[in-house]
């Protein structure tokens, strides 16, 4: 079958920053002598020491990864004091709240002003180069603030996700020994109050049970609703940068210091915390920025992400602000008040690059392109797409309706471990074929390898690794190295396994197939089946629980969720949502099961291993090809999962 191909768009390719020649020629110079190519482009950064080395990484071995590491520099300098000449009265950040009524816009001299005095607040009370920050936000200015404030002084900010749970939050804080939490009294979306303040006292209480205390804990308030205060460990942020002093001098950083971490899931265990550097991380985050949305001078640009994930740190706080761009910030929800918010924003700012999720598109596509026409989207020029596979209806849907054929589209592939875009159309360059992320970007070297690890080539189906380092690479797990190597380079010795499969085509475009690991993606967020089971299995009612993806036409993604009950439990639709509600509860609403099936066994080996491709046919309801089940130590446990599936069409 072959896929229909949009031609780049003559007014795209007049404008651009890079068209195909260009990108040919550049991409060509970046993997021959990376060391030339990086040498020129780390230089968009404004450097305190210059850096003399470009280049010191190895994918074997103990694996090190380094970029201009005798540079010295500061990343929030760079995203603003770099910038307040030229743009000192430019708007820096646009803040759209929840309620369309409440917004707001910070110049650049004002970012200078907030994040200073906010630096200064974490210096007094005791924040040193190095010492771990949590960050636990709603959408509103004072998120980026703060991480910008880690930045300036050096400190390493772990953002988490506001939607997460107490206990998540907890794991978090305690894997990195942080002992200063920023977080805001509560946050608003789509109308509703999350607790973010009593949700970080009981992530506190938690980890003070396993030794980590938390110092200091700074409140914005944003809602003014009731919440508990302890007098001798909580902050208001209003009153400390009242009366903090307004210039704080950038702390000069090394290349290869850490910047933040970011939590992640993966396939086994708890949590990874992603660490990123310094320099490598923002040439790498504001060049696919300046690129990839072929972003000009007075542009102005949104990205619908959450700060709480790396599209948030990489696309809308260091890459734009590192540009000196005018980036967007919602607080809100894709439908509310109605589906027609995201337009009427777009008209409301004038915005003229758009960057959201395939999971919100599909949605507003069921909502009904009447909640489209109703705006007129005329300022938008560039769309972008992240976060999971972009299936062709959506996307036509995207460039028909929302973009009226005007708007390249740039479905954007790259992970929290990449940093930044790795594959990608570039709007002047590329031509768009619905449902693949088309070409790599500069530097970037792809390669496809099939399950013995041998490398295809041309036209072919495998597993995705890249067989070199670029700047924005992740540097290691936080505290744990050999994690680190043993989860990304232990796969295909030498090269950093991706954790996804991919496809090639005959004209070199990459069609990312999905995950092939044990690692879902509901609606853009990344899912350890791994993280989910433990929730399951730590109720009081369950025995075992296996946990798979299947199709689901919204988020992607469903979580399907097999479990084993304690003997004499009888499994009833109320016990069903009582662990709906117990694994909201340990994780987050993000990790909510789709389908519970209660099994009285699962597909196992002879050795214990649960059949997790069995189950997965399963859910997807198509037992008809279930493969060999003669390996189980049981396969008449077959057919009781399939008489009692919950996915039957
Ligand atoms: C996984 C990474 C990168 C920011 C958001 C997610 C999937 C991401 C695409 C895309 C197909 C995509 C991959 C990847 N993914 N973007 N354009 N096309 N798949 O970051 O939580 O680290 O998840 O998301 O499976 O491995 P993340």
């Amino acid at each position: 079958m072959s896929s229909p191909v949009y031609r780049v768009l003559p007014d795209a390719k007049k404008r651009a920053l890079i068209d195909d020649e260009k990108y040919l020629k550049w991409y060509k110079q970046s993997v021959s002598d990376p060391e030339k190519f990086w040498a020129r482009h780390g230089k968009r950064i404004d450097w305190f020491k210059p850096y003399t080395k470009v280049k010191n990484t190895s994918f074997t071995g103990k694996v090190s990864i380094k970029w201009f590491e005798d540079g010295v520099t500061n990343v929030a300098y760079n995203c603003i004091d770099r910038h307040l000449k030229k743009r000192g009265n430019q708007v820096a950040i646009i803040w759209e709240g929840d309620n369309p009524y409440d917004d707001k816009k910070i110049t650049y001299n004002e970012l200078y002003d907030k994040v200073c005095r906010l630096a200064n607040v974490l210096k007094a009370n005791g924040v040193k180069k190095g010492d771990r920050v949590t960050i636990y936000m709603p959408m509103i200015p004072e998120a980026a603030y703060a991480m910008l404030a880690c930045a300036r002084i050096g400190a390493i900010h772990s953002v988490v996700f506001g939607g997460f749970s107490p206990d998540a939050l907890a794991g978090r804080i305690i894997d990195c020994e942080s002992e200063f939490v920023i977080t805001a009294d509560e946050g608003l979306r789509g109308g509703r109050k999350i607790p973010l303040k009593h949700n970080t006292d009981l992530a506190i209480e938690i980890a003070e049970r396993q030794e980590v205390r938390v110092k200091k804990v700074l409140v914005v308030q944003r809602t003014a609703g009731k919440i508990e205060w302890f007098e001798d460990r909580d902050i208001w942020y209003h009153e400390a940068i009242a009366k903090a002093k307004p210039d704080c001098s950038p702390a000069k950083m090394k290349a290869e210091d850490p910047l933040f971490i970011l939590y992640t899931s993966g396939s086994t265990g708890k949590p990874k915390g992603v660490l990123h550097t310094t320099g490598g991380y923002l040439v790498y985050a504001s060049m696919t920025h300046e690129y990839v949305f072929d972003y000009h001078d007075g542009d102005i640009y949104w990205c619908t992400a959450d700060v709480g994930w790396v599209t948030g740190h990489s696309y809308i706080v260091y890459g734009p602000l590192a540009n000196g761009a005018t980036t967007l910030m919602f607080e809100g929800v894709p439908n509310y008040p109605t589906p027609s918010r995201f337009w009427e924003v777009v008209d409301k700012h004038q915005v003229n690059i758009f960057y959201t999720a395939p999971t919100a598109i599909r949605a507003l596509m069921g909502a009904g392109d009447e909640y489209v026409k109703a705006s007129s989207r005329k300022s938008l020029r560039t769309l972008g797409s992240v976060g999971e596979p972009i299936n062709p209806e959506a996307w036509e849907w995207y460039y028909n309706v929302v973009g009226e054929k005007k708007c390249p589209i740039v479905d954007t592939w790259w992970q929290t471990e990449t940093g930044g875009i790795m594959i990608t159309p570039l709007p002047g360059a590329t031509n768009l074929k619905p449902g693949s992320a088309t070409r790599p970007f500069f530097g970037i070297q792809p390669q496809l390898v099939d399950a013995d690890g041998d490398v295809l080539e041309g036209t072919a189906d495998g597993n995705l690794c890249i067989i070199d380092s670029w700047p924005g690479q992740m540097r290691t797990v936080y505290g744990d190295h050999d994690r680190f190597v043993q989860t990304y380079f232990s796969t295909y010795k030498g090269k950093y396994f991706t954790g996804d499969g991919c496809r090639r085509d005959a004209d070199g475009y990459y069609w990312i197939t999905g995950r092939v690991d044990d690692v879902i993606n509901v609606s853009g967020h990344r899912m350890g089946t791994a993280e989910v089971e433990s929730a399951l299995v730590s109720h009081d009612a369950v025995s075992e629980a296996a946990v798979v993806g299947y199709p689901h036409d919204l988020k992607g993604q469903g979580i399907y969720c097999y479990v084993t009950l304690m003997a004499g439990v009888e499994g009833t639709d109320e016990l069903r949502k009582e662990l709906v509600k117990h694994v909201r509860t340990e994780i987050g609403p993000i990790a909510s099961p789709d389908k519970i099936q209660f099994a009285p066994g699962l597909p196992k080996t002879r050795s214990g291993k649960i059949m997790r491709r069995i189950l997965r046919k399963i859910a997807e309801d198509d037992f008809g090809a279930l493969g060999d089940t003669s390996t189980l130590a049981d396969p008449t446990v077959v057919d009781d999962l399939i008489d009692n599936r919950q996915n039957k069409k």
